[in-house]
Parts: C-alpha cells; structure tokens; sequence
C-alpha cells in the first residue's frame, strides 16, 4: 500500500489532502484547508509564522485521522519562476533507438548550467526529435541514426525554495518534492485535449496568479506574479474605508468583476442598489454597488491585461482556449470579462475534472474519492492541491499500479527522477 500526502502553502489558506493506493485502487480520503501565515504575494515574509501554521495544520489532521504526516509533496506558488527549453542530441548505437539511447538523450539535455541563485524544480518533457523528424513522444524501437531529446526546464528562486523546505522541516514534516502551483494546476483542470488545442491555465489565488500554457500537448510557458485576489479586497477595504475582514465579505457576497453586467443571481431590484456595510469605527454605511463595481474592475482589468502581455510574448501560433482557477475565478462575471478580454473561450477549472481524467488513464473501475466526504474536489481553490497529488501519481513508481498507468507515465516518470537528482 502506498501513501501519498499534499501541502499546499497558500497565501491565504494551507490546503492538505491525502490518498491511499492499494490493489490499483486509489482513495483520496482527507481534503481540508488550514489558515496560512507568513507568504504575502507569493513570497515568504515570515519564516515563523509560516512553520507555525503548516504545524498547526499537521497537528489538526493527527487529532482528526490519527494520520501522522511525515512526507508530504509540497506545492508552492513558484516566485519569480523561469522556463526554458533544452536540446541535446546522441547518436544511435545500435541503428534502433532503445531505452538507453533515451537516457543519454535526456542526460544529455538536462545537463546545462544553472545560475547559483536559481534552482531546477521541474524538468518536463518536450518531444523527441528522430533523424530530424520532430513530434515523437516514445521512440523506442524506431530504425534511426540520431536521436534528439528537448525538455522544458523549470527554475525558481533557490532562496525561495529552501526556505519553503526549511519552513516545512521545522514544522516536522519532509519535503518529499516541489510542486509549483502552475504546474500543478494544470494537472488538476487540463484535458488532454486542452493541451492539443492551445490552452493558457491562469490559477489566480490571493496573493499569486500562476500562468501555464500549453500547446501541441506540451508546456510550453509558465510565469508568475504577485498579484491576487487579496488586492482586490485590499483595494476595496481602503477604497470603502471597511476592515479587510469584511472587504472579504463584500468581495465575495456582492462584488462583480464587469462594469456592465446584471448582478447575476443577487436578489436586488434596479433601486436598491446600494448595500450596508460595517466601516472602520463598527458603524453601518450605505455603498452603492456601482462604487465596488468600479474597484474590483480596476484590478481584475490590472490582472488580465498582465495575463494578456504574457501571452502576447509568447511566440506561438494561437491559444484556443484559457481556464481560470484558484479562489479568485470564482468572482462574478470574471470568466466573461476574461473572454471579452483575451478573445477566446474561458471556463472555471474545478480538480475534479483531472482526477477522472488519471482515473481513467490508470484504468480504475471506481472514483478515487467519495463525494459526500471530499467537496472541496468541486472547489477551483483546491486544484493545485489535488493537482500535485495527480503530479505524485503520475510521477511515482507504485508496483500496485496498473499496467496501463505504468505504460503512460513511467517514461516521464523516469525523466524527472533523473532531472531532479542532478539539479536539487
Ligand atoms: N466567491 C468568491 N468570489 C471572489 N473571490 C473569492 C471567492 N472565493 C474565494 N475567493 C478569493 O480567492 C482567494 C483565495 O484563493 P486560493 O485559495 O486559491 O488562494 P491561495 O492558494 O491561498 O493563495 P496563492 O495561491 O495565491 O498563494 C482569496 O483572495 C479569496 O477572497
Ligand atoms: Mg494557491
């Protein structure tokens, strides 16, 4: 039997979810989010208070489920994160390519140097490249003279993640790897298909937003930034003169990211336009909601246009589609304004949708988790918890797997092994 264990270090929340895999069957048995300290815009400000919340949250999860986590894979919104492609080429021994033409292949092409204040946290593979001919996902048995292997390299901040691996440490639990949310999040709301067409997945929490995008069925850019839904509560909390605390209400309950839309399912008629709120000294004061429309739509235009620039940077042919995660697509109108500005279809990514996806690649007769218990499986802020745990599967070695499973993801599997021991 094997075990698996997910923290996910949020700006706003400690996210914490755990799976049992026994006789190729798969389990998620424990989803649950904790309060988070010590990260603000996706970056460590307080060591302390950050080790003291993820410890907090173990101690929880041992009181509840007599689970005493001492790995866990750990997801983290990357912080100043770069992707870059690598190539290297190996000629063919014994003129058909075999698994050790691969190897060297990918040895070859994960060897490149990395400046000292940046550290690997994802090598992923690309493509192969086989006698100039391009696209090929498994050569092996292919009659060829050169074999060319091209990943995607991931780096983050080193600073950043060994304070991360140090913060989980002091709260008693291993590192058993990195996971960056964009990565991560894009296992959890992706199909297959998303990756084909050209697909950007944007998880947009409350104090990161996580750029991923894909095409031809491979990564083929991640950014992040330190921005969120906390500045849109900021911005009304200061705006309104009100407590963050019930800015936070006002975001979620009446705040709508369009300046022109209905108010969607509120019950408001046209002349109550206005709402109560509690100001700074505990008193009521009326708002109308024209005054929080025109705050939350300053940022959320902010967010998208930086998601727009980033997009426009990349030298691909045409994006078909963005998916939108994380707490802060859930904002009313958010996808539409989205799609009014990017000019492509836009959906709310919710971690169920990769779950079954794994589910079905593995083989699995049942679903991996029970709805009644797991909720939060329908939750776009658990996607990058659930995502790393979809990355775990797809990454470990588990002999009670399926062969089926085995076939699709050991290739990779192997390929990050490999790539992570040189660089961590
Ligand atoms: N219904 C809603 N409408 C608007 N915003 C929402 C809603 N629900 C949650 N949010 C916002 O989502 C944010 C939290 O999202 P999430 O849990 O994905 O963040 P996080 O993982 O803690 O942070 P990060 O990944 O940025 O470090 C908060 O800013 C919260 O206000
Ligand atoms: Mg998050």
């Amino acid at each position: 039997m094997s075990e698996i264990a997910v923290i996910d270090i949020g700006t706003t929340k400690i996210a914490f979810a755990s799976a049992k895999i026994e006789n190729a069957k798969l389990k998620i048995n424990f989803l649950r989010s904790y309060s988070s300290a010590g990260l603000k815009k996706g970056k460590i400000v307080d060591m302390e208070a950050m080790s003291t919340s993820i410890k907090r949250a173990l101690q929880d999860i041992e009181t509840t489920t007599g689970l005493k986590v001492k790995k866990a894979y750990v997801c983290v919104s990357g912080n100043d994160i770069k992707g870059m492609y690598s190539n290297a080429a190996v000629r063919v021994r014994k003129k058909e390519v075999t698994e050790q033409d691969i190897d060297l292949a990918i040895e070859a092409a994960t060897a490149m140097r990395i400046p000292s204040d940046r550290q690997a946290v994802h090598i992923l593979p690309v493509e192969f490249i086989v006698d100039g001919v391009n696209g090929i996902k498994d050569p092996v048995g292919m009659k060829a003279l050169r074999l060319e292997a091209r990943v995607y390299i991931i780096t983050a901040s080193s600073s950043h993640i060994q304070n991360i691996v140090t913060c989980c440490n002091k709260a008693g639990v291993e590192v058993e790897e990195i996971v960056l949310q964009s990565i991560a999040s894009s296992e959890a709301t992706l199909t297959e298909h998303d990756r084909e067409i050209g697909t950007v997945v944007v998880d947009i929490g409350g104090g990161s937003t996580d750029i991923a995008v894909f095409q031809d069925g491979y990564l083929k850019h991640v950014a992040t930034y330190g921005i969120g839904g906390n500045h849109i509560t900021n911005d009304l909390a200061i705006g309104l003169k009100i407590p963050f605390r019930e800015a936070e209400r006002i975001k979620t309950q009446f705040a709508v990211a369009m300046p022109d839309v209905s108010f969607g399912t509120l019950k408001f008629k046209e002349n109550e336009k206005e709402i109560e709120i509690v100001g700074l000294d505990k008193h009521s004061i009326k708002i109308p909601l024209n005054v929080i429309k025109e705050i939350v739509y300053a940022r959320c235009e902010e967010i998208l246009e930086i998601i727009k620039k980033e997009i426009d940077s990349i030298p691909l042919d045409s994006i078909s589609s963005a998916v939108f995660t994380g707490g802060t697509s859930l904002l009313q109108g958010f996808i539409s304004l989205a799609e009014g500005f990017l000019s492509i279809p836009a959906r709310i990514g919710k971690p169920d949708a990769g779950l079954m996806e794994m589910a079905y690649e593995l083989g699995l007769d049942e679903t991996p988790f029970n709805e009644e218990e797991i909720e939060g499986i329908y939750h776009p802020e658990f996607s990058s918890t659930i995502g790393s745990f979809i990355y775990a599967i797809k990454t470990r070695d588990f002999n009670d797997s399926t062969s089926g499973f085995e076939r699709v993801f050991n290739r990779i599997a192997m390929w990050f092994e490999k790539g992570l021991k040189k660089f961590i």
